[in-house]
């Protein structure tokens, strides 16, 4: 285990990435085609940032893609990065609408702060997974995808179920380089639907 933490620890010191979290969008993206030059992109918990800086090589100066998170962000920001100090729960999605009324991607690799219960995690991490579908409807365009993480747990079934209901492809998504002792799972919602 600690072999693979090194190898993507080192890899992504050697690519420049603040975290190795990139490799789990760079995975999912490689075999999902999530980000084309030009798209508008929403990173909800962005810090420290390598979604980020993923993002923003993928969909060039054409794009935009806008961090939110309620820790502040130290990465700095290119020309096409925008960042929100915000707790998800308090975010004004009015000022996100100032910038693209509507955005062709929201992702999350947001968690909660865990407490060791897995039943407690599983539903904090659910709870924000509310806000996250809650902000896609309110700021996903029709025909476009969202990305989520969440722990495994008793509610992760009921997430799926009603992503179904609003995207035309779900899929579940347990990236390489995520470890493999880690709950964490991905939920692709493709094609959000008009409903
Ligand atoms: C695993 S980190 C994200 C790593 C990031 N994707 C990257 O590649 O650098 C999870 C982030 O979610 C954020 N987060 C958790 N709960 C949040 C909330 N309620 N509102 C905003 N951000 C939150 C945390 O502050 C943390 O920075």
């Amino acid at each position: 285990m600690k072999k693979v933490k090194d190898f993507y620890f080192n890899k992504a010191k050697a690519k420049g990435f603040v975290a190795r979290s990139a490799f789990k969008l760079e995975e999912i993206d490689q075999k999902n085609q999530i980000l084309k030059p030009g798209m508008s992109v929403v990173d909800l918990g962005c810090f420290p940032g390598s979604w980020l800086q993923y993002i923003s090589k993928r969909i060039g100066n054409e794009g935009i893609v806008v961090g939110v998170d309620m820790q502040e962000l130290k990465l700095p920001l290119s020309a096409n990065m925008k960042f929100f100090h915000s707790d998800i729960n308090e975010l004004d999605l009015a000022i996100l609408k100032q910038i693209k009324p509507y955005f062709d991607l929201i992702c999350s690799d947001m968690a909660p702060k865990t407490t060791g219960i897995k039943g407690t995690d599983a539903d904090r991490s659910y709870h924000l997974c509310q806000m996250v579908l809650a902000t896609c409807q309110k700021l996903l365009k029709y025909g476009g995808n969202t990305l989520i993480k969440v722990f495994q747990g008793a509610a992760l079934e009921k997430l799926v179920q009603q992503m179904k209901i609003e995207y035309q492809i779900v899929k579940r998504i347990k990236p390489r380089s995520s470890r493999n002792e880690s709950v964490e799972i991905f939920i692709l919602g493709i094609n959000k639907q008009k409903i």
